[in-house]
Order: C-alpha cells, then structure tokens, then sequence
C-alpha cells in the first residue's frame, strides 16, 4: 500500500499514552502538537511520517481498533481481554505491568476454596464469568461496578472482588488480600485485522523497530 495513506493510532488515556509516547520518541516517531497539554484537540498529525493518533478511553480502543478506525491501538492486556473485540494482539509493550486478581477478606478465601456460590464484584464481569466458570468450573453471581471496586466486600455488597492489583496498597490499606491470581497484565499493541494485510510492511517494521528497545 502507498505511504500515502495515514496509519492512525488509538491510544488509552493517561498513564499508558504517555509510556507509549515515550517509546515511539526512542524509534523517531514525534507528535509535538500532542505535547501541549493545555489543548482540547483531540486528533493529532505527523505529516512527515503521515501517522495520525487519537486518545480515547481505555475501553474504547479495542472498539476503534476493530472498527478499522483507528489501524493501530495501544491498552492494557485486562481492557483487551474484557472488551473481546476481533483484533490482533502483536506485541507486549513491557510497561503497566500488573495482575488480575481474586481479592477479598482472609476470610473467603474458605468460600473459594469449596467453590460456594459467592458473589463477586468487578469492573471486569466478563473477566471474572470466564475465570469462575470456565476455569474453576464454580458458580458465581457477578456484579458489575464502575471503580473502587474494594468497597465490594467493605460494604457487604459482594464476598470477594476481581481487579486489577498494582503495588497491593489500595488492597492492604482497605484490610483486604489477594486471594488467587487469574493472570499478569501489561500494555498491549493491538492491530486491525484488515491494516494487518493491507499494510503489513510498514505495522511490521514498526513492531520489529519497538520490539529492539525491549
Ligand atoms: C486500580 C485498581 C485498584 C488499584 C490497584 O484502580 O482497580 O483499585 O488501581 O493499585 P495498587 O495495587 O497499586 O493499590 P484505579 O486507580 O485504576 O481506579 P478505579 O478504582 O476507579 O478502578
């Protein structure tokens, strides 16, 4: 495909975008007008190297990902597993390394371990359904919540939660542990399945360019 037509990233908001800026600096890629922090733009441009990028919601770049609108995404391993979007997943990008995990009181951990019928509160309903009953085979009842998902056993809205464990303050600070370990997390770079062979030269050498400073 010619260089002419724009390769367009989505990129998570927040911590990660900036990670991943970072990166594509060390291999050449720059988007000054990204670095202005007071600007309301939302779609920035490198015309040199004809590249676009886009912030957007974690969950949303599978979305724009998959929708061809964005060729190239950038988001957490848990965001990708959640949102299930018909992508490719090409590189680990080593940065936003965390765990997802089965949190609660010490206390549960005996409902766990004779597979009682818990309820279980997550930012992540997808993420927990198919860790309890595709691989625990154990039936749970799932309650979605939006974020300070710790407050789920704190209140007595749930018996345990899944969610992500950093640094295991927010868990100690809050009289809660971790329970089980579902998988490790970190930042992903995801790609269209379409822009995977419609410009496979340029995604590919971009992958082999990041994956050297790894
Ligand atoms: C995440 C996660 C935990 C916390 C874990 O929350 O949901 O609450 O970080 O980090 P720690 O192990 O280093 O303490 P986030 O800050 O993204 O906000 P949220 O509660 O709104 O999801």
């Amino acid at each position: 495909m010619s260089e002419d037509r724009y390769l367009t990233f989505a990129l998570g908001k927040g911590r990660l975008a900036t990670k991943t800026l970072e990166l594509l600096e060390r291999i050449g890629i720059t988007c000054e007008e990204m670095k202005d922090k007071d600007s309301r733009k939302l779609i920035f441009v490198n015309e040199e190297k004809k590249l676009k990028f886009f912030l957007s919601k974690g969950p949303d770049v599978p979305t724009y990902v998959e929708y061809g609108a964005a060729d190239i995404g950038v988001v957490g391993k848990d965001t990708i597993m959640e949102e299930n979007r018909r992508v490719y997943e090409v590189l680990d990008l080593g940065f936003g390394k965390c765990r997802m995990c089965v949190c609660g009181p010490e206390s549960a951990r005996e409902l766990l371990l004779h597979h009682e019928r818990i309820r279980v509160a997550s930012k992540y309903p997808l993420i927990a359904k198919e860790y309890f009953y595709n691989k625990k085979h154990q039936t749970v009842d799932i309650i979605k919540l939006n974020g300070s998902v710790e407050l789920g056993p704190i209140v007595g809205l749930s018996d345990v939660i899944v969610d992500i464990v950093e640094t295991g303050s927010t868990l100690k600070e809050n009289g809660l542990a971790v329970l089980e370990e579902i998988c490790p997390l970190s930042a992903r770079m995801i790609v269209n399945q379409v822009s995977m062979q419609m410009e496979t030269e340029r995604i590919r050498s971009l992958i082999s360019q990041i994956r050297e400073l790894l």
